[in-house]
């Protein structure tokens, strides 16, 4: 069964403590916080407070997605913000393997996102630094986008080059998750989907959110 991670940028940011207690209640594994700065992706989400914020009332692990230039610069932050969780973009990160081993200090599991336009062998030195392999599957930036195909075989090649390597991580899927392409991600190889409209704008989201995890199997 693959971990599944709401991600609160769908939710109703005037009752976020409501949002996040309702995921807190939910078969949801982790909680996935968007970061955006206007710089990385043409849109500014929320920052550090909020983060924090968030981890007061959350009971679920934070999944801290950094879509930000220079993110080496608020690592410790949002680590003291309650990130278990940090992920940083290859294409932000011109020292990445030092990038990772400083998440790793600070107590957190490092994990690295790749936009879409990246191809999953750039991450090849370092797939024994990370927990987590983010496959982005719509380009950041915005919830609602609709999900690009290739990412199925992203996933399919990852599960590969991990397999060669030897080592274990983590794949996650961010962008476009529904309930039509879930069960295609599962059975490629992801191990966490993300999802924020499909999960928030639903009339159910708690009964999303396990449907998202697959068939019930009694
Ligand atoms: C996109 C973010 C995603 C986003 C997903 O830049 O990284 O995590 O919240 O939203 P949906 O599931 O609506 O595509
Ligand atoms: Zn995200």
């Amino acid at each position: 069964m693959p971990l599944i991670a709401p991600s609160i940028l769908a939710a109703d940011f005037a009752n976020l403590q409501r949002d996040v207690e309702m995921l807190n209640r939910s078969s949801a594994d982790y909680i996935h916080v968007d970061i955006m700065d206007g710089r990385f992706v043409p849109n500014i989400s929320f920052g550090i407070p909020v983060c924090a914020a968030v981890k007061r009332h959350a009971t679920k692990p934070l999944d801290v997605h950094l879509m930000i230039v220079e993110p080496d610069r608020y690592l410790e932050d949002f680590r003291e913000a309650g990130a278990d969780i940090l992920t940083v973009h290859f294409e932000a990160c011109p020292n990445l393997h030092r990038t990772l081993q400083h998440i790793k200090e600070l107590g957190a599991l490092a994990s690295v996102a790749i936009n879409p336009h990246t191809p999953v062998v750039s991450l090849s030195e370092v797939l024994g630094e990370v927990s987590q392999v983010l496959i982005m599957s719509v380009n950041p930036g915005f919830g609602g986008q609709s999900f690009i195909e290739n990412t199925y075989r992203k996933v399919r090649e990852l599960v590969e080059l991990r397999a060669d390597a030897g080592v274990n991580f983590d794949i996650e899927v961010d962008g476009g998750v529904n309930g039509e392409n879930s069960p295609l991600l599962i059975d490629a190889g992801a191990d966490v989907l993300v999802a924020g409209s499909f999960v928030f704008k639903s009339d159910d989201p708690m009964a999303t959110i396990m449907a998202l995890k697959g068939p019930v199997i009694e």
